[in-house]
């Protein structure tokens, strides 16, 4: 509560100090300019509640992951963007290590998010949360004959998968994970296995699911937030979701994380820091109206807060924390280019 207090006291101060002692500038420090690979709209919600308690406007500039990230690169010191805001903490990583984001100095950031979401030099944080799982139909799979990444590889599933192709990050990344915890031979050996059941390639999550729905193939992977979506329109939407790698002795679900940074060239840096401290404080991340994780039903990042019931409604679970975070960035080529060397399905 005392944290949310200095907030509004320190973002009314900066609003009545653009007014009454700047006004040639008022425009430029009005604004907080971001450059997000989110692509839920435009104008997500939590964007119009800052906007509201701040008086900053959020300017939203979308793309996917590589084209913002190649449009950062290009502009370099000429970049409009304060904030580079992404789905995968690989490009979030290489962004930093490229010297396009710069530290944040924030304790507010470091009090709300933990270390295992955020780069240990402050240059991104991660904002939420999300799992690459199994949606499955419980008409015609039981839910025991599901267990790992890995076991998708059985010829069992011949025929029956439904995947995203490879140049889709969350293909990758996901495949960077396995990169990580098998070594590159034994990864390769699973993602071969997968390619030889013939999965049916689609190029959206959400027609994953409705593929499954519709029985054109028995399992899908997608993020847990598509499903949860279809869940929220129909309480009796008959598809499950899976967590995998959940045995005793295994390392998890895999996630990444929805985060920003703030990049080196930001003409607005404290509007900046006012933008990802309000959508990492609790008001912001606990299920709401106005919350980033849930209005998207992500989990979110500050332990704190409460995930959405309907995410609750898909039980307990781990998360992979054994694949660092701040390592995705460091697998990410190599399981772009195993993907295509296995001959995994490049598009739809
Ligand atoms: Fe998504």
């Amino acid at each position: 509560m005392r944290r949310l207090s200095a907030f509004f006291l320190l973002s009314l101060l900066l609003v009545i100090f653009n007014i009454a002692v700047l006004p040639a500038t008022a425009q430029n420090r009005g604004v907080v300019n971001v450059y997000s690979t989110r692509h839920y709209g435009p104008t997500e919600a939590p964007f119009t509640a800052f906007t509201e308690a701040t008086g900053i406007e959020v300017r939203v500039s979308q793309g996917s992951n590589q084209a913002l990230l190649d449009r950062l690169r290009a502009e370099g010191n000429r970049t409009v963007a304060d904030v580079f805001m992404t789905i995968d903490a690989g490009t979030l990583g290489i962004a930093a290590d490229e010297g396009l984001l710069q530290p944040i100095v924030s304790d507010v950031l470091t009090a709300n998010i933990p270390e295992a979401f955020r780069d240990a030099d402050m240059r991104w944080v991660g904002l939420s949360a999300r799992v690459r799982g199994i949606v499955y139909n419980p008409a015609v799979v039981d839910v025991g004959e599901l267990s790992t990444y890995e076991a998708l590889a059985d010829e069992k599933w011949a025929g029956r998968l439904c995947m995203r192709p490879g140049s889709h990050i969350y293909t990758i990344s996901l495949v960077s994970s396995l990169i990580y915890h098998l070594g590159e031979e034994q990864a390769e050996a699973v993602v071969a296995g997968w390619v030889a059941n013939n999965p049916i390639y689609i190029d959206s999550d959400t027609r994953i699911i409705e593929s499954v729905l519709a029985g054109q193939c028995d399992l899908g992977v997608v993020n847990h937030y598509y499903l949860a979506r279809l869940i929220n329109s129909d309480s009796q939407y008959p598809l499950k979701f899976f967590f995998p790698n959940q045995g005793e002795d295994e390392r998890g679900a895999f996630f990444n994380l929805s985060g920003a940074g703030i990049t080196s060239a930001a003409l607005n840096y404290d509007n900046a820091v006012l933008f990802l401290e309000f959508l990492s404080s609790l008001e912001v991340q606990n299920p709401s109206d106005i919350s980033f994780p849930t209005t998207n039903f992500e989990f979110p990042v500050n332990p704190e807060a409460e995930a959405h019931p309907i995410l609750q409604g898909f039980g307990e679970f781990k998360l992979d924390e054994t694949y660092p975070t701040t390592e995705y960035k460091d697998y990410q080529q190599a399981a772009l280019d195993l993907l295509e060397r296995v001959g995994y399905g490049m598009t739809e």
